[in-house]
């Protein structure tokens, strides 16, 4: 079989904040799958990752803590390191993008884009604090969501609805640190052009077979058919890798454009540091090298970031002499309990917390067992207690312990060698050769559940035929009967470890350790799991229990600390409530002609007009606040519209008979009057 050689990556984790259970579902656990099935197969594996720490929520973390980014950073990189190790992510190398060689390797790119002109210039009107003096990049502004009515929306993105916001649309814009309204700046930038690569990306897409899991036909439809943009790869920001230009003081580059560059830090870092061989990186990211030594590039991601890593990304490596990705697998993400997790608001299951309390492969089963890993997921206590005491204690860790337990007590501990097969002997054999291909299906196609849940499957199938041989009776009435079913126990049982190792790493490795082996069972050939034992191979006299089963008491205690800490969402505005047609006729409004418009001395705002209404109505006075959005000669003669049935006002002294509709953006402040764009008697009603 011919060995590969892979370079493996998972998504960069944003370094402010730690991660919760559910970043593992989408990335890291698939990818870890992925990479200890190949080790096993003997394809040359590198699997890298590391922190992604530049960008705007870590500026701004850092500046409402009152210290500096790279502080926040360091603290998350090394929670994250600890919990993926603890997790079982067993990366080759895990980076931080605030590295010195990270910037090096992001400016270098930078300019080979630029020279080979793949970047160009462009002035934009940017959200700008005139009270901090600075512009407002992405999460620096905030204002209210047009959809939803959350307070907190962001200027490209609404947290609570989901929404994409497009520019302009936020209502009421402030500075996220002083709160001031912003104002518009002109400010330079400088632009990726993806539209350069748009039909090489699409030939790539169409007939690579890039994306085997999700994200082809979506790209195609929302992004190239309607033509690629360019996107904008700088902001005026002082954390970030500055921009190697002359002109461009006090611009950093965009985090997504130096995020994805960090995966060729960690291959560099790992060949200085790991492989002893400085160049060792080339091969898996120079294009010519990459084709010559037929290397493959694999990223695993959460399917919300598949436009970065199969437009924007690519676009990078393909115009700066790079090699592109061999496959994206993209997956969903998983929630809590029927909820967005949020740390927020108290919805939440840090991963370090849930590994102080338990067995990091039950979280592993927990995600990759719960359905097809395209969908989105769900964390239920409830539902994690049945799945570790019912599917890991019971139906994984009987047989084994049956097994093992049988094995130290009727033989000593010594594995039986198999003799005489019988018909049952053989198919439950034959099911094991089955079960080792449908994971090796699982697992290359990147499908990765069935492969656990046929182990899952094929546990029922061991129990079965440990009642059937019942071996505890065969000992007493043809103990070479016992002898053989033992020992076609104990194969089944070494395949398991090893079919278990890319899942469940630590049981595999505890069970291994059981089995009487001196060696990992990391270290093993999946093609050669299937070996059995050499004569007279004895395994330990008291094997570690597998999985322990978890108390109701236990459970419980979760679902209470959840409920405790739960902040209810405070309600957003209230949309306006619906009104019948019998509503709406209550409302007598009419086009009306504007005769007399004159400024009311004394006052700052108001206009006194004379308006028309008709034969009907006659000629009413309307008092208005317009100074500043109209000058009252602009006034004259324009049909406006006005609801003629509002009880009147007395205004500074005037009457005020009737209300002239307007509307006012919200965004700007800007004020229109409502007029109607024919001419038509005044008087005339609006229906
Ligand atoms: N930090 C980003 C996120 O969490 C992912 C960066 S992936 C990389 O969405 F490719 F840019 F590294
Ligand atoms: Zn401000």
């Amino acid at each position: 079989m011919k060995k590969r050689k892979i370079l493996v990556t998972c998504a960069l984790p944003y370094a402010n904040s730690e991660l919760h259970i559910a970043h593992a579902r989408s990335t890291y656990i698939p990818g870890d799958i992925y990479v200890r099935y190949c080790r096993l197969k003997g394809h040359e594996i590198v699997f890298v990752s590391g922190t992604d720490e530049h960008g705007t929520p870590i500026s701004i973390r850092a500046e409402e803590e009152g210290v500096t980014p790279i502080e926040v950073a360091t603290k998350y990189y090394e929670q994250d390191v600890n919990d993926f190790k603890r997790l079982g992510i067993s990366f080759d190398n895990f980076s931080r993008t605030s590295r010195k060689l990270h910037y090096e390797n992001t400016q270098d790119v930078f300019l080979k884009l630029h020279e080979a002109g793949h970047i160009y210039e462009k002035d934009l009107s940017l959200p700008y604090c005139p009270n901090d003096k600075r512009f407002l990049p992405d999460r620096y502004v905030e204002g209210k969501c047009p959809y939803c009515g959350f307070d907190h929306a962001r200027g490209d993105e609404c947290d609570s609805c989901g929404r994409a916001l497009h520019e302009g649309e936020l209502l009421y814009p402030h500075c996220k640190l002083c709160g001031s309204p912003t104002i518009i700046e002109v400010s330079k930038h400088w632009y990726l052009k993806l539209s350069n690569f748009a039909e090489k990306l699409r030939t790539w897409l169409e007939e690579e077979d890039v994306l085997p899991v999700y994200g082809k036909e979506y790209l195609i439809g929302q992004y190239l058919e309607p033509g690629l943009e360019d996107i904008c790869i700088t902001r005026d920001l002082d954390w970030g890798v500055p921009v190697p230009l002359d002109d461009a003081e006090g611009k950093v580059i965009y985090v997504w454009f130096d995020a994805f560059l960090g995966y060729k830090t960690s291959t560099i870092e790992w060949a200085i540091e790991e492989a002893k061989d400085e160049s060792k990186w080339k091969e898996f990211w120079l294009k010519d090298l990459a084709e010559e030594k037929d290397t493959e590039l694999i990223h695993f991601i959460g399917k919300g970031i598949v436009y970065h890593h199969a437009l924007f990304w690519p676009t990078e490596l393909m115009g700066s002499g790079h090699r592109v990705p061999t496959k994206i697998p993209t997956y969903g993400y998983g929630n809590l309990e029927g909820r967005k997790m949020s740390k927020g608001r108290g919805w939440y299951v840090g991963l370090t917390e849930f590994l102080d309390n338990f067995d990091p492969d039950t979280l592993r089963y927990y995600w990759i067992s719960y359905s097809n890993l395209l969908e989105d997921a769900d964390f239920k206590w409830k539902e994690y207690q049945t799945k570790v005491n019912n599917e890991l204690v019971s139906d994984l860790g009987n047989f084994i312990h049956r097994t093992l337990t049988f094995t130290n007590r009727f033989f000593d501990s010594v594995v039986q060698e198999i003799n005489d097969l019988d018909e049952a002997d053989n198919k439950f054999l034959e099911h094991l050769g089955e079960l080792q291909k449908n994971i090796e299906k699982s697992i290359e196609s990147f499908e990765l559940r069935t492969g656990l849940t046929s182990i899952m499957d094929f546990m029922h199938k061991c129990n079965k035929y440990f009642n059937d041989k019942a071996p505890w009776k065969a000992i007493k009435e043809a103990p070479e009967k016992a002898k053989t079913t033992l020992g076609v126990c104990a194969k089944v049982v070494r395949a398991l470890a090893i079919f278990m190792e890319p899942y469940l790493p630590f049981v595999a490795e505890r069970l291994w350790k059981s089995l009487g082996f001196e060696n990992s069972v990391h270290e093993q050939t999946w093609d050669a799991a299937l070996e059995g034992f050499s004569a007279g191979h004895k395994i330990v006299d008291d094997p570690e229990p597998l999985f322990a089963k978890i108390d109701d008491k236990i459970i419980k205690a979760q679902e209470e600390k959840l409920k405790a800490t739960l902040v209810e969402p405070s309600e957003p505005s209230e949309p306006t409530p619906l009104i019948t047609f019998d509503d709406f006729k209550t409302l007598d409004m009419r086009v009306g002609k504007v005769v007399v418009a004159e400024h009311v001395e004394g006052t700052e705002k108001l206009i006194r007009m004379e308006v028309d209404l008709g034969a009907e109505l006659g000629t009413r006075q309307i008092v208005s606040s317009l100074i500043g959005y109209y000058k009252p000669e602009e006034l004259v003669n324009k049909q406006i519209i006005v609801l003629v049935n509002l009880k009147p006002a007395e205004i500074r002294g005037l009457k005020s008979n009737g209300m002239l509709l307007a509307a006012e953006d919200p965004q700007t402040g800007a004020l229109g009057l409502l007029i109607v764009d024919r001419p038509l008697r005044p008087g005339s009603k609006i229906t």
